[in-house]
């Protein structure tokens, strides 16, 4: 990257699977906040991105529905991810969306590691989950194959240690690198409109440090980056490789997808923002 410095940086893993299968929960439990219980009928609208410290490093998360008429939200989850979640309750078993996910990070080329969630409840089966993700050719390391199968509740907690450690690890074999020093560029997870604050865009920065003040295009709009939060609320000067945060300040509502980069200048940015909106 322009002949900067590379550093390591942190795994973005998308977290996928059929609806309710509990996705949001287990995020939920990993940043042990409240965020599935707060959603309209625990239903997740949208994609949400998330960063923790772990023990053993950062990992960034996006959160991604499991509903039929997000596809294309998953789609592009996966291609703007290192590792995809998959998880499957182990009280049910394989279902569309878990197949379509399965898909998804085949087609992005994305290692999958398998979350089987709801260990705690009556009548889970894991041995049933393997047997059938084996078929579709997802084969578990004791099968002889490469996939790590983590059991997990995201009630109780059991496993998560062991998902994040095997995030980790999966982490570790890919050798994922960034340049800090570079100009920022990434892309726009969502965006929209919110009154009293404009145009509010989650951008994952992958390559370079976005800050505060900078001139940035995202898809077809620009402007000049006014202020910065994390997935807290808190308020933040810049986000490094692998880092999600939230601007405001664009011009418009870039779309899931977009592709966003630092410019020097506001002339530039409106030449490239226009030139994008011809195409
Ligand atoms: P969508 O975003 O709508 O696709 O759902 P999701 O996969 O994010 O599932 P969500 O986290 O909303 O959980 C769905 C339901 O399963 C909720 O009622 C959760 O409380 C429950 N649930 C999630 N994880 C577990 C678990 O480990 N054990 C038990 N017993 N219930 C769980
Ligand atoms: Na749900
Ligand atoms: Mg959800």
């Amino acid at each position: 990257f322009e002949g900067k410095e590379k550093a390591k940086r942190a795994p973005v893993v998308s977290v996928m699977g059929h609806v309710d299968h509990g996705k949001t929960s287990l995020l939920d439990y990993i940043r042990r906040t409240k965020v599935a219980s707060g959603e309209s009928g625990g239903i997740t609208q949208h994609i949400g991105a998330y960063h923790v410290e772990t023990d053993h490093g950062m990992v960034s998360f996006l959160d991604t529905p499991g509903h039929a008429a997000f596809t294309a939200m998953r789609a592009r989850g996966a291609q703007c991810t290192d590792i995809v979640i998959l998880v499957v309750a182990a009280d049910d078993g394989v279902m569309p969306q878990t197949k379509e996910a399965v898909e998804h990070a085949r087609s992005a080329g994305v290692p999958i590691v398998v979350a089987i969630n709801k260990m705690d409840k009556e009548g889970a089966d894991p041995e049933k989950i393997k047997g059938e993700l084996a078929g579709m050719e997802v084969i578990p390391e004791e099968y002889g194959g490469d996939v790590q199968f983590i059991p997990v509740s995201a009630h109780t907690g059991e496993g998560i240690d062991n998902l994040i450690e095997a995030l980790l690890l999966q982490a570790e074999i890919l050798e994922l690198e960034a340049s800090p020093d570079a100009p920022a560029k990434g892309v726009v997870v969502e965006s929209s409109l919110e009154r009293g604050r404009g145009s509010v865009a989650t951008v994952l920065v992958q390559n370079g440090t976005l800050r505060q003040g900078e001139m940035v295009v995202a898809g077809s709009f620009f402007g000049k980056i006014r202020a910065m939060t994390d997935e807290a609320g808190k308020q933040v000067k810049s986000a490094g490789p692998s880092i999600p945060v939230e601007i405001l300040g664009l011009n418009g509502t870039p779309n899931a997808g977009d592709e966003f980069f630092a410019v020097a200048d506001e002339k530039k940015a409106k030449e490239l923002a226009e030139f994008r909106q011809t195409r």
